[in-house]
């Protein structure tokens, strides 16, 4: 069977396209890049917002016109489809198989059921599932936990994805094993809510204890997303420091500054804690790179409120910043609840913050001009003549591709900064991959 997958939404999906895809590689299916080439079109949805529903909406759309003309099977997985709106659309578009984030596994099954196959069940295989590693990738993900615990008023994960369950702390070692020896050099560990690893299991190690033993294995540089900063623990800083594979990189996302606005979110912190959590990383990881995801009109969010998210931003002075504008989810209690702020409000205040952030990243940016960084090159960049990669700190780096001829570990030095990146030169190089750099 010729599948084309097409995935939208965070790093969980990518890797759960990921594990989907390697189940449908063993019972023979090949992987084509565009729709008319194939006869299975799946796609991996994300519901945390309005504007990747439509997204999928109108691919849907798109594709029933598709299956109208010839034969066709439409595959749904993902958030929404864990959802009655995501239902009522897939029913909508006449959508063959529907998996929800916790019925992955079920996808041999789903083809060799011919008829529509639904399966929106949380089942026990999916933690114990061990994908294979992927092929010719310097960079990998591995699932931690999957789930989260949290009630975040305005969230429908906690709907989607269910309620937090860790992987056994053996099975996530023996996929960064595989992954070590297929040529891996950096790991992000995932989960919707990394540092409650452990809680739900009795005898597992909590996040700080894996962190270490996650160090252990050897791959040169881990990563982890996403932190919730109720659960960032002293024992968490403390392993990140005494690590040293573990990256100088922390996304924490604070939502809010303000704390009538973080109660009514139900964030179960408040704007000191948060800056006591980063008073505690900056001590113990002098260079650490901080990034964050805030939401800009929330519901009763007032001017007066918005500042305070302004003037929490200087004072943590945020590397990057993922922003959003507040989108009423059905099903979440701030939905039901709440009434929507005019859209213009919302608009204006987002571009406040860009204007916010623009200016840190660019500050922060210029201070790593001069100093040596890690770059893991990937591969050529848009920008021709250039080779992209990024640092320990997440940012992007070009660097004259001559420089780095293959993917792999390089020194750099920085030479100049943008808001969005570095810029820099070779100064030596570690561990050169064996896979020849691809020219775009
Ligand atoms: N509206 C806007 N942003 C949202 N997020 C989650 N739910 C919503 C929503 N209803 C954002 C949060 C979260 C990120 C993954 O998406 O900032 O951290
Ligand atoms: Fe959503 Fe909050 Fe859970 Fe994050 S912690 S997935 S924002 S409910």
């Amino acid at each position: 069977m010729k599948t084309h997958i097409i995935t939208y939404g965070c790093q969980m999906n990518e890797y759960d396209t990921h594990l989907v895809k390697s189940e449908l590689a063993s019972i023979g299916a090949q992987f084509v890049d565009s729709i008319p080439e194939a006869d299975f079109v799946l796609v991996n949805t994300c519901a945390v917002r309005g504007k990747p529903v439509e997204k999928v909406r109108s691919l849907l759309g798109e594709l029933r016109k598709e299956k109208e003309k010839r034969d066709l099977m439409v595959g749904m997985m993902g958030c929404l489809a864990q959802l009655e709106e995501g239902q009522q659309i897939a029913r909508k578009f006449a959508v063959d198989v529907l998996l929800g984030p916790g019925a992955l596994t079920e996808i041999g099954k789903a083809i060799e059921a011919k008829n529509r196959f639904w399966d929106l069940s949380f089942r026990e295989e999916l933690t114990h599932h061990l994908p294979p590693a992927p092929q010719g990738q310097l960079s990998a993900f591995v699932s931690i936990i999957r789930g989260c615990n949290h009630h975040c008023t305005y969230c429908i994960v906690p709907t989607t994805r269910g309620p937090e369950v860790s992987r056994h702390p053996d099975l996530i070692l023996r996929e960064l094993e595989q992954l070590k020896a297929a040529g891996v050099l950096e790991v992000t560990l995932l989960g919707q809510n990394v540092n409650s690893y452990g809680n739900d299991q009795p005898g597992f190690p909590k996040f700080g204890e894996l962190l270490r033993r996650v160090g252990q294995v050897g791959i040169p540089r881990v990563k982890f997303t996403t932190s919730h900063p109720v659960n960032f623990t002293d024992e968490v800083i403390a392993a990140m420091a005494e690590t040293p594979q573990v990256c100088n990189y922390i996304h924490l996302p604070v939502q809010s500054g303000s704390n009538r606005v973080l109660r009514r979110m139900a964030r179960e912190y408040r704007r000191e804690w948060y800056l006591d959590r980063i008073r505690a990383i900056k001590e113990a990881i002098p260079d650490v790179v901080l990034s964050t995801d805030i939401i800009v009109g929330f519901p009763g969010e007032s001017e007066e409120d918005f500042e305070q998210t302004l003037t929490l931003y200087d004072e943590v002075q945020y590397d990057s910043a993922y922003m959003f504008i507040y989108s009423p989810r059905p099903g979440t209690p701030s939905y039901k609840h709440f009434q929507d702020l005019p859209r213009e409000v919302k608009v204006e205040r987002l571009q406040r913050l860009i204007e916010k952030q623009k200016e840190w990243s660019y500050k922060k940016n210029q201070q790593w001009v001069g100093r040596t960084v890690e770059v893991l090159v990937r591969g050529s960049a848009k920008d021709e003549g250039y080779a992209e990669g990024h640092d320990r700190g997440n940012h992007p780096v070009l660097i004259p591709a001559a420089q780095a001829p293959r993917p792999g570990l390089y020194q750099v030095e920085v030479k100049q900064a943008t808001p969005h990146m570095l810029f820099g030169e070779v100064v030596g190089s570690q561990e050169a991959a064996t896979i020849p750099l691809m020219m775009a």
